[in-house]
């Protein structure tokens, strides 16, 4: 059977990959980001999944205000890589696991979380730069992977209550696909960040250590935190948190946090990043 491993919660921010595409990863200013992740190359080195469940948003590149999907699951046997403006980020295209796919979609959707089913869909920096944090830059990327795309962007995002439950749902899906496979779950986006108004620039740390210290113990605390609450918080953009919360959900009640990092800057934004791992 299909087993979910662990689960891995990083910020996607842009600037990020182009630091890295452009060789600039070796400066002290993105050192000290890149730095973060040393030991998280190791682990999913060595942890070798073989399908990453990935939890993004889209920001504008496969999606328009035109059709604006709460939860999109992508089902495709390939994902090619968003022109985000600058030319497509010179990495691999991102291969899916598309039975595996199906078989949440069907779980899911009979357990009543109606996921919007994508079968072609480009993929911009908010999939891409955590592979690359991850990953560095591989040839191939090392694992398939399941695009989950929420909307974060268009008011109203889902609570972080659904989307925790979601990922239940999400896991219990995994844990009923007939295949021995790897799998660890990506949540990613935040932490608090704000990229318009009077408050662009904003930043609260006090917010984003106190999500991290009950990420791993205490996640119903902060599946209960309201939209206005994170707007207030952690800034217009700090919304991407919930995100997490759909790996938070995925992942079991009792796990090990085994790797932990923030870091103010990069570009506008406080980057955090865990990985737990499920006890057995
Ligand atoms: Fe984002």
């Amino acid at each position: 059977m299909a087993k979910l491993i662990a689960g891995v919660t990083t910020s996607h921010v842009p600037a990020i990959g182009a630091a890295l595409d452009n060789g600039r990863s070796g400066e002290p200013y993105w050192q000290k980001v890149f730095g973060g992740y040393d030991f998280s190359k190791k682990w999913i080195a060595e942890t070798k999944p073989d399908v990453v469940f990935l939890v993004y948003n889209d920001h504008a590149s496969a999606f328009s205000l035109e059709v604006i999907p709460t939860f999109a699951l992508g089902c495709a046997e390939s994902f090619p890589i968003a022109d985000e403006g600058w030319g497509p980020r010179p990495v691999p295209v991102v291969k899916g696991h598309p039975d595996l796919a199906w078989h949440i979609a069907q779980s899911a959707i009979l357990d009543e979380f109606d996921l919007t089913i994508v079968n072609k869909m480009e993929v911009d920096h908010g999939l891409t730069v955590p592979l690359s944090l991850l990953c560095g830059q591989p040839k191939e990327w090392p694992f398939k992977v399941i695009p989950l795309c929420v909307n974060v962007i268009q008011y109203p995002p889902p609570t972080g209550h659904r989307c925790f439950m979601l990922g239940k749902a999400i896991r219990k899906a995994i844990d009923t696909f007939d295949r021995d496979l790897r799998v660890v779950i990506f949540g990613t986006g935040g932490m608090s960040h704000q990229l318009q108004g009077p408050r662009a620039g904003f930043i609260n740390k006090v917010f984003d250590n106190n999500f991290l210290d009950h990420f791993a113990t205490d996640p119903q605390s902060l599946v209960k935190i309201p939209h206005l609450e994170y707007l207030r918080e952690a800034g217009s953009e700090g919304i991407e948190l919930v995100m997490w919360l759909i790996a938070r959900g995925a992942l079991d009640d009792d796990v090990k946090e085994i790797h932990r990092f923030y870091h103010v800057p990069a570009s506008n934004t406080a980057v955090g990043h865990m990985i737990l791992e499920n006890r057995h």
